[in-house]
């Protein structure tokens, strides 16, 4: 049954220390189905396209010069109410505050360098897996190729 989505990140520092397969295994026994999924690396410009939202942040340079430092894994999650079910199953922000058990708890380092990102609205979920996404890369459960949302 179709459900609404979310977009998932698996940042650089995630990767490279080896946690892509039990982070995907975690996703999926919370009931989130991948409907797209790629292992890609972004250049520092689309970083920051990616990031535009936080562009006047004080801290934009070094979340862009993180996010484009190695490869990372994206794809689209759909479930019932995905976005915040996502966003409970990744914790807070910083790994420090984030309850045990969670996705950013386990696999992130700092604030900074945090493990994962999911989006933070329906508007974002769209914008974040159109940037990473075309139409014939993504599914439904029934193996079709999706047409529209
Ligand atoms: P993410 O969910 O990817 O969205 C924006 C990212 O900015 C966030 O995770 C953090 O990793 C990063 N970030 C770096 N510094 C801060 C900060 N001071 N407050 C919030 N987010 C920060």
């Amino acid at each position: 049954m179709a459900g609404s989505i979310t977009f998932m990140m698996i940042k650089p520092i995630a990767v490279r220390r080896g946690f892509i397969g039990e982070i995907l295994s975690k996703v999926v026994e919370a009931g989130f189905r991948i409907t797209a999924l790629r292992m890609t690396k972004l250049t520092h410009e689309e970083g920051e396209v990616f990031y535009e939202i936080h562009k006047n942040k004080p801290f934009f340079k070094d979340l862009t010069d993180f996010i484009s430092n190695g490869p990372i894994v994206v794809a689209i999650l759909e479930k019932e109410n995905a976005v915040a079910d996502f966003r409970k199953l990744m914790g807070a922000t910083d790994p420090a505050e984030a309850e045990e058990g969670t996705l950013r708890k386990l696999y992130g380092t700092s604030k900074e360098a945090n493990g994962l990102h999911g989006s933070d609205s329906d508007e974002s979920a769209l914008f974040e897996s159109g940037f990473f996404f075309s139409f014939h890369e993504r599914f439904t459960d029934e193996g079709h190729v999706i047409i529209h949302y």
